[in-house]
């Protein structure tokens, strides 16, 4: 059999562990890399979705709390806690009941999506809303942390951005080596960090013959590294990249210019349409947030950026189950008929 292993085991000499350190998995990784069929005939390019949906939480946040829970363990933490948009909290939760420890999550109040929030609950999370945004969480999981016994597993946390990085790898084992131009959404910038350094090590070591272009992109309203310093009041339906101060905030920058790559900003509306063709065009259905990715590229190819005949690699980062709300809102109430074949041929339009 060829059961996946998890990433620890997968790339244990490109990880900071050692043969004491217990592994706390749900063997995260190994996720489809999915050729785009629609995307790369509108684009003359080759492209493929990441599809991060498909870790065992439903998100990519997995591939670094596998790391930061196990190197808590390791420390003998008995609790953790995280500042969360929703997706870190769930995957905090889930590995805090594997490793037998006690999970905290700072929620900013009523803006997570419900399925995040029912994912922190079921897995016995203590759950605070806070009065204020993400960054304002992630301000009190910090102090927390230096006052109280709690270790800190968000993205700040530097072997996150370890776990997070073996994306990079998984996409050049299967691609033979790095894409030409790698896009992500941003919020709290950790993630483009660790695949910058995923792709860095692959390069240095001769895995990899290049380093891809670096493009990454915040949601319009919630866009502080594109227009150049904190928002206050960050606003986007995108709930997970909902962030006006990142805190890797410099090492995005770094990742952006050291690869030629650009950071720019989409609007909610070009979220929700690339959201929707990811669904109806691709097959693939990810969170509104996961969606930047795509509608940046499309935004780039449409002012005359994206030359043709290029491999270029789309993170999707969360499942489109997690937030369900934009995939019904707007839609028709499905026709409610009788227990009668003709009645129904005749609504699915099979009878002409
Ligand atoms: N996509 C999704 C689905 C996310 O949940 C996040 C971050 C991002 C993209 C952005 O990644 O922060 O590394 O730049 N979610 C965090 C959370 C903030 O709390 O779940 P980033």
């Amino acid at each position: 059999t060829h059961q996946w292993r998890g990433l620890i085991e997968e790339y244990r000499d490109r990880l900071p562990v050692s043969d004491t350190t217990p592994v706390v998995t749900l063997l995260e990784g190994g996720t489809p890399l999915v050729p785009a069929q629609v995307l790369s005939e509108r684009l003359g390019c080759e492209v493929y979705l990441k599809v991060e949906g498909a870790n065992p939480t439903g998100s990519f946040k997995d591939r670094g709390m596998t790391m930061a829970i196990s190197k808590a363990k390791e420390d003998g933490a008995q609790a953790v806690i995280c500042a969360s948009t929703g997706n870190t909290s769930a995957s905090a939760a889930a590995y805090a009941v594997r490793a037998g420890m006690v999970s905290a999550v700072l929620v900013p109040q009523g803006k997570i999506a419900l399925g995040k929030m029912g994912q922190a609950l079921i897995h016995g999370a203590k759950i605070l809303q806070v009065d204020g945004n993400f960054d304002d969480c992630l301000t009190l999981a910090r102090e927390l942390s230096e006052k109280y016994p709690v270790a800190l597993v968000n993205s700040v946390n530097p072997v996150r951005i370890e776990g997070q990085k073996t994306a990079a790898f998984e996409i050049v084992d299967m691609l033979g080596d790095a894409p030409d131009i790698h896009v992500l959404p941003v919020g709290n910038a950790g993630n483009i960090t660790a695949y910058w350094k995923g792709y860095r090590e692959y390069t240095r070591d001769g895995l990899a013959s290049q380093n891809p272009r670096m493009w990454g992109f915040q949601a319009a309203g919630s866009a502080p590294i594109v227009d150049g310093h904190p928002i206050l009041k960050p606003q986007t339906i995108a709930t997970a990249i909902r962030i006006g101060n990142p805190a890797s905030w410099d090492y995005a920058i770094a990742a952006r210019d050291e690869s030629g790559g650009l950071i720019d900003k989409v609007t909610d509306r070009q979220i929700l349409a690339a959201y929707r063709l990811l669904a109806s065009q691709e097959g693939v259905f990810v969170e509104p947030a996961s969606a930047a990715s795509v509608a940046g590229l499309l935004a780039k190819a449409e002012q005359g950026l994206v030359d043709p005949g290029q491999r270029i690699v789309c993170t999707v980062t969360g499942n489109g189950l997690k937030d369900p709300d934009w995939a019904v809102a707007g839609a028709p109430q499905p026709h409610v008929v009788p227990i009668d074949a003709e009645a129904a041929a005749r609504r699915l339009g099979l009878l002409d």
